[in-house]
């Protein structure tokens, strides 16, 4: 479990100061995948480093399992940090060193003995499919191979958390599949922490749990992935996007929809037909499953001659969302 609290940091330029995180307030439960997600500059490397206190958070505090990391012995941040693992965009392995010497790397650090870390090493090629590399050097691996090594490891030291800096943002789609994939099923596996750093919408929704939007170092939505969809802010808008207003040919008003769960199965169009006695016209859709929830996202135009307050009410009642964009 890792807790932020109130997270600062300022940088200082000349005499001109850089408020890089700005209040960052979440946390993340055992187990759980959370992605941050953020444009370039949002602060979210940033974060990764102030997490690790590899930089020095100018106020704030991080809790890993409870224990706040920032007022503790040099001593026990080294401990501390061999808890978090991790993984990076390029996994920045020793060219020297065969796939199973990279992965025995940390474990060398820890003081067992040599078959002990053999033991392990094989353990974990296994869990993250490079049994068959185990000899080979990073020049004679595919690029997300050598990322199934970086993941390795990181699990060297068998850490509560995984933090993943873009982790597929080197990688072709096919393989960033993969390596998501491989992700979540370490995190059902081995039930650690993930928090995933990205600005791919596509890879918080394939792993993530939960994810919050990272803006000009403030988070400014945040939440499960059902319920930011249903909150219709702007991650929701990123999540299920719709394609740009296409022109109608037909006048009368324009709803967004967006629902969740059981009501993603109900006929709702054809209920507003039926109810009300009016022709709907759907402009534009999108409906995906996400984890094990599914999400619908509608933009319908209704008849002129629609009551569109009683339609909206009629919707709010069944627990989905709309809003009028337009006549
Ligand atoms: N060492 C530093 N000194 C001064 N300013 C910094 C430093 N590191 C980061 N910043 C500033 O902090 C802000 C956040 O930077 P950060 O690298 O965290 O963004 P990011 O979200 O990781 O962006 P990207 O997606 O491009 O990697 C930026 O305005 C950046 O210029
Ligand atoms: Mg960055």
């Amino acid at each position: 479990m890792i807790s932020v609290t109130d997270l600062r940091k300022v940088y200082r330029q000349g005499n001109r100061e850089v408020v890089a995180l700005d209040g960052v307030t979440m946390d993340v439960p055992q187990g759980s995948i959370h992605g941050i997600i953020g444009h370039s500059g949002a602060g979210k490397s940033t974060l990764v480093r102030c997490l690790t206190l590899l930089d020095r958070p100018t106020s704030g505090s991080v809790a890993l399992n409870g224990k706040d990391l920032t007022n503790v012995s040099d001593k026990e941040l080294l401990t501390a940090r061999r808890r978090i693992g991790m993984v990076f965009q390029h996994a920045n392995l020793f060219d020297s060193r065969t796939t199973e010497e990279n992965v025995a790397f940390p474990l060398e650090l820890t003081g067992q003995s040599k078959e002990e870390r053999a033991k392990k090493v094989q353990d974990l090629l296994r869990l993250t499919g490079l049994t068959d590399f185990a000899k080979a050097y990073p020049s004679q691996l595919s690029g997300g191979q050598r990322q199934r090594v970086g993941i390795a490891r990181a699990l060297a030291a068998d850490p509560d958390v995984l933090l993943c800096d873009e982790p597929t943002s080197a990688l072709d789609p096919r393989t960033t599949e993969e390596i998501l994939d491989l992700i979540r099923s370490l995190r059902d596996r081995l039930n650690i922490t993930v928090l995933v750093i990205t600005h791919e919408m596509h890879v918080v929704k394939r792993i993530c749990d939960s994810v919050s939007l990272l803006e000009g170092g403030k988070i400014v939505e945040s939440g499960a992935l059902s319920e930011v969809v249903s909150a219709g802010g702007r991650l929701s808008e990123a999540v299920l996007p719709l394609p740009g207003n296409a022109a109608s040919i037909a006048e009368g008003p324009i709803l967004e929809l967006l629902y969740s769960g059981d009501q993603a199965y109900s006929p709702v169009i054809s209920a507003i037909t039926k109810t009300f006695g009016i022709d709907v016209n759907v402009l534009a859709g999108s409906i995906e499953e996400l984890g094990t929830n599914k999400f619908a996202h509608l933009r319908l135009q209704l008849d002129p001659s629609t009551d569109v307050d009683a339609v909206l009410q009629f919707l709010t009642d069944r627990g989905i969302s709309a809003t009028v964009k337009g006549a």
